[in-house]
């Protein structure tokens, strides 16, 4: 199912990108003119205006994406979807339009940002981009495949899992094991508060260079073959992994939560803005290909 998945969000980003590109490129000269020479260029104000043909079409996709993006709050809030597919299934096509609706709305606007509708459009990149935090966030609470959170004692048994075949397979001894234990573990949390934010974001982007080095260590220590060392180095970053996951739980959990509290509110005023500017905007007769006359 994975696979499929992973076709179908391929296909419709390229999807999304062969439209918006396209629609960029042909309408290049006309997005760079000053407001008030656009109209005066009937045809190409007629296809990339806002109300335009294209224009138009980009910003009912936007609209659709945008209300697509909450199908994920409901599988996850909802009772009865509890067992509709895996979770981290519907946060990928989540991201997918929590990316695609802002910019396909940057083109619908035909760069052009102003009165209550800005107001909404801004919000909505303040979301998306604190989407990314979000995700990164989200990446550190230890979970199953299906995207579900995993208990402590769980992680606790995957990490004994990593130290056993690490003893097993390679033979590591006792002062090797505490040294690999003391790599892993990080010290003074407490004295480091919300810093230790910027400690993971290090442990992420280093842990992998300094895993290897202790891997060559072990790699002469116990006349290792060199192509073993991939596979160690691997290990040893996976726990170490597993030991910040856990050291740094309890602070990743509190900012993800005030991470929502902002989120949220955000989303929604983006959601009410969003409705005004679609009753008004087909009040004043902006209806797209759908005409009643
Ligand atoms: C216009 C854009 C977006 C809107 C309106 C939006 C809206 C939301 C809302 C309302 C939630 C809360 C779900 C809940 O009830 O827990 C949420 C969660 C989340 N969003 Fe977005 N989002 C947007 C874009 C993005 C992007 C671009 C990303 C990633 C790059 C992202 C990643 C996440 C993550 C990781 C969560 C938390 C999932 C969880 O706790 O289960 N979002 N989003």
């Amino acid at each position: 199912m994975k696979i499929f998945h992973n076709i179908l969000l391929t296909l419709l980003t390229l999807g999304v990108g062969v439209i918006v590109v396209t629609t960029l490129i042909d309408g290049w000269t006309y997005y760079q003119l000053p407001q008030a020479e656009r109209v005066l260029q009937e045809e190409a104000h007629k296809m990339f205006g806002a109300a335009g043909f294209a224009g138009h079409g980009l910003g009912i996709l936007a609209g659709i994406f945008f209300l697509g993006l909450f199908l994920y709050v409901f599988r996850k809030h909802l009772k009865f979807m509890r067992r509709w597919g895996k979770l981290n299934i519907w946060l990928r096509y989540h991201i997918f339009m929590g990316i695609s609706a802002p910019i396909l709305a940057t083109v619908h606007s035909a760069f052009k940002f102003q009165g209550v509708i800005s107001i909404g459009y801004y919000s909505m990149m303040a979301v998306a981009l604190s989407g990314f935090i979000g995700r990164y966030l989200y990446g550190h609470i230890p979970r199953r495949k299906s995207g579900e959170e995993l208990s402590l004692r769980q992680v606790h048994l995957d990490r004994a899992e990593t130290i056993r075949r690490l003893e097993f397979e390679f033979g590591l001894k006792g002062p090797d094991i505490q040294k690999l234990v003391a790599f892993s573990t990080p010290r003074s949390i407490e004295r480091w508060g919300i810093l230790n934010l910027f400690r993971i974001l290090w442990d992420d982007l280093s842990r992998w260079f300094q895993a290897r080095r202790l891997a060559r260590y072990f790699q002469h220590k116990y006349g290792l073959p060199p192509s073993e060392v991939n596979y160690l180095t691997r290990a040893i970053a996976k726990q170490r992994m597993l030991v910040q996951r856990i050291a740094f739980l309890d602070i990743v959990h509190k900012v993800f939560h005030w991470w929502h509290v902002i989120h949220k509110p955000f989303a929604y005023t983006v959601l009410v803005i969003l409705v005004l500017h679609v009753a008004v905007t087909v009040s004043f007769g902006s209806t797209w290909i759908f005409k009643n006359d």
